[in-house]
């Protein structure tokens, strides 16, 4: 087995000037294969997005390693960072650059020369359904076409994981579904991703493997057997009995 993604023993607390000091994550360890499709669930403030800012070297964790691909995100960050990428949950523009001169600059930001970008940025465009938008300011987009920018800036540079967190939030129905097809096609080329989201039904669709995350811990990690839209969520059910258990031992 091979890890993209092998998280050892990692902790984080956020210090705070005015008010008490929060432990985000304690003692975490996970491990996702090459080309998993990985969904990581939990209750708002569980710690997924804070996980996911120390996978892509966005923060620090306080201890514990993480390496993508057997590189350590802290001290081959370059390398490391490379390899992903990333659609965050809270995603930041430019207001003053255009959807395609984002995706020109974050190309630009991976070493991606002009060539390749004026090849891959129009077929990434027609992907997401921007082409309308090309030219306007990133700050005049709906709060859906912000999300699609986001992810779009996430392949922009082919990489090997893709990381997503909450893809779906705010996208329409139809874009939800041919988001749902794009990964899976990117999953079926080779791309490992790692996903996380409050939609339980998307997880048992798209992810082979599934870990619940609670209040800085993993209480679960499982495989998942994919199934049909239309069966009724077993996830679900074991997410809310989980979570129930886990938050009756110290409420
Ligand atoms: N920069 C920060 N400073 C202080 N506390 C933070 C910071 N970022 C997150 N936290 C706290 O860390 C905990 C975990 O937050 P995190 O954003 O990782 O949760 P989450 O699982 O992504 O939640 P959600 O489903 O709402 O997105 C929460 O208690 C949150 O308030
Ligand atoms: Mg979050």
């Amino acid at each position: 087995m091979t890890e993209a993604i092998k998280i050892i023993n990692i902790s984080k607390t956020y210090h705070q000037r005015k008010a008490n000091d929060v432990v985000a994550l304690g003692d975490i360890y996970l491990s996702i294969e090459e080309g998993s499709f990985f969904g990581l669930i939990g209750p708002n403030g569980a710690g997924k997005s804070t996980l996911i800012k120390l996978i892509t070297g966005l923060s620090c964790q306080d201890r514990g390693t993480i390496s993508i691909n057997g590189f350590d995100t802290i001290k081959q960050y370059q390398i490391a960072r490379q390899m992903v990428g990333v659609s965050l949950q809270e995603h930041s523009f430019d207001p003053y650059l255009t959807v395609e001169e984002e995706l020109y600059l974050t190309g630009g930001y991976f070493g991606k020369n002009k060539a390749y970008l004026s090849m891959k940025i129009p077929e990434i465009i027609k992907l997401f359904v921007l082409e309308d938008k090309r030219k306007t300011a990133t700050d005049k987009l709906s709060g859906g076409m912000k999300r699609r920018l986001a992810i779009a800036k996430a392949l922009i540079h082919e990489p090997k994981i893709l990381i997503l967190d909450e893809p779906t939030a705010g996208l329409d129905v139809q874009l939800r579904h041919e988001l749902w097809e794009i990964l899976e096609k990117l999953n079926k080329q080779g791309t490992t991703i790692l996903l996380t989201t409050h939609y339980l039904e998307e997880v048992e669709h798209l992810c082979d493997e599934v870990a619940i995350i609670d209040r800085g811990k993993i209480i679960h990690t499982a495989k998942n057997h994919k199934v049909d839209l239309q069966e009724n969520s077993k996830l679900e059910k074991l997410f809310l009995e989980l979570v129930k258990n886990d938050q009756s031992d110290t409420l």
